[in-house]
């Protein structure tokens, strides 16, 4: 028989965007319990983007879980994009009138909002197994899986599908009531972490005739290091050695010579693709985060993203309970969806300009060109790259 709970809303996963929605939620006084299919360690274990916009920022303080974000990220006012040998540096602070990100990464975020979860003892059922969700267009809608050999029941007034690309939410809803929009790049991105000092304080984009580079950091003695790279690439093929040689090839001359080398601590690979799926919502279940859109990483928007769609979705369902008032969930789908789209138009087009298509043909190396150089003679353009960067605002 299976164990039969009740709540206000059921989150189906403890990425950012699950543990951040219970957050928001509990301070209003909103049950909620989460449901993740991996262990807490193997969520805590994995390394992804690290750049966080003012609103994110703003949204995790909300949550309660600012301090040691404060405490440890570092504030970033500008970044460079190199194009070959060229170098162009943005001032974000002076492009946008005060703007700024914090680089942190997405497992520190992860794990202080566990940590959060843990504290105000919220009900969280991780290694669960066998998820399901159902009677959708009901006002009581399911939850079942399975833990430790026991089934469980939860009945929800809402459920939210927090459980990224390769979640159940979204693969439950008919084929034609929900509608797909797909780009796969021809290529991935080759990752490594050391324990080595950055090789300039602030991150640097780069394209190369070899592929696109990407410095990035965790702190002052971390680095974060991304390579172009094949899309079927085994990555028994890049021993660290080569990795730096070819970064270290791939630099514009005058940064180079400050590349320092270590032992790599994580090492990964990592496709690239542009995915929204629309409308948002099914009947009770809502999507946010990964489970409904995916950008490439060059923009540094995938987290930044799941946590405005959770400030609308966590908004509506506040007014929903607090006040009666339907409105937000009404139009949650629509209202982040545009936030969305032009998420991910910048993360395409800056993809477009920074990386190396097998496929170019001369023409088209012209125009990413001539996209660089227009950026570097008008600050207009640069203002416009800057305001997509630092985040549009909700
Ligand atoms: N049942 C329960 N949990 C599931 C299921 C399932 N069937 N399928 C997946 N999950 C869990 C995953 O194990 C994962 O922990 O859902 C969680 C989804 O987390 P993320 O993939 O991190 O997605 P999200 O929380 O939306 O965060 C978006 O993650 O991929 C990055 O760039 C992206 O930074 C962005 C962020
Ligand atoms: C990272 O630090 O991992 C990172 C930073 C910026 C990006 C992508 C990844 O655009």
């Amino acid at each position: 028989m299976p164990k039969l709970l009740k709540t206000q809303v059921a989150i189906i996963g403890a990425g950012p965007s699950g543990l951040l929605l219970g957050q928001l939620l509990a301070k209003h006084g909103i049950e909620n319990i989460v449901v993740e299919r991996q262990s807490k360690e193997y969520v805590l274990s994995r390394i992804r983007a690290g750049v966080l916009e003012q609103g994110t920022v703003g949204l995790l303080d909300e949550a309660g879980v600012g301090e040691r974000l404060h405490r440890e990220g570092l504030i970033h006012h500008g970044f460079d994009i190199a194009f070959h040998d060229h170098h162009l540096h943005l001032h974000l602070e002076q492009l946008t009138q005060g703007k700024y990100v914090t680089v942190y990464g997405q497992t520190e975020v992860t794990k202080d909002l566990s940590d959060a979860r843990q504290a105000s003892h919220l009900d969280t059922f991780y290694e669960a197994s066998h998820v399901q969700v159902s009677e959708l267009l009901t006002k009581k809608p399911l939850v079942q899986f399975e833990q430790d050999h026991q089934a469980y029941q939860i009945e929800a007034d809402y459920i939210a599908g927090c459980d990224g690309y390769h979640g159940v939410c979204r693969a439950s809803i008919p084929r034609e009531s929900i509608e797909e929009f797909e780009r796969v790049y021809p290529f991935g991105w080759l990752g490594i972490l050391s324990d080595t000092p950055p090789v300039q304080e602030e991150l640097l984009y780069g394209n190369h005739p070899n592929g696109f580079y990407l410095c990035s950091m965790r702190s002052h003695t971390r680095s974060r290091y991304y390579l172009q790279c094949s899309v079927d690439e085994d990555i028994a093929n890049w021993p660290d050695e080569r990795f730096w040689d070819q970064l270290q090839s791939r630099l514009p001359s005058s940064i180079s010579a400050n590349l320092v080398r270590g032992p790599s601590i994580e090492k990964s690979i990592a496709p690239l693709r542009s995915f929204v799926a629309e409308p948002l919502r099914y009947g009770q279940m809502f999507l946010a985060g990964d489970a409904g859109h995916i950008v490439p990483p060059t923009g540094a928007k995938g987290l930044n993203l799941a946590a405005s769609d959770i400030y609308y979705l966590s908004n509506a369902l506040i007014d929903f309970y607090r006040q009666s008032n339907p409105k937000g969930l009404e139009s949650y789908s629509r209202t982040a969806l545009q936030r969305i789209w032009k998420a991910e138009r910048f993360s395409w087009w800056l993809t477009n300009m920074l990386h190396q298509f097998p496929e170019k043909s001369g023409f088209d190396q012209r125009i990413a060109q001539a996209e660089f150089d227009y950026l570097c003679q008008s600050e207009l353009a640069q203002k416009a790259l800057a305001e997509n960067y630092v985040g549009l605002p909700y």
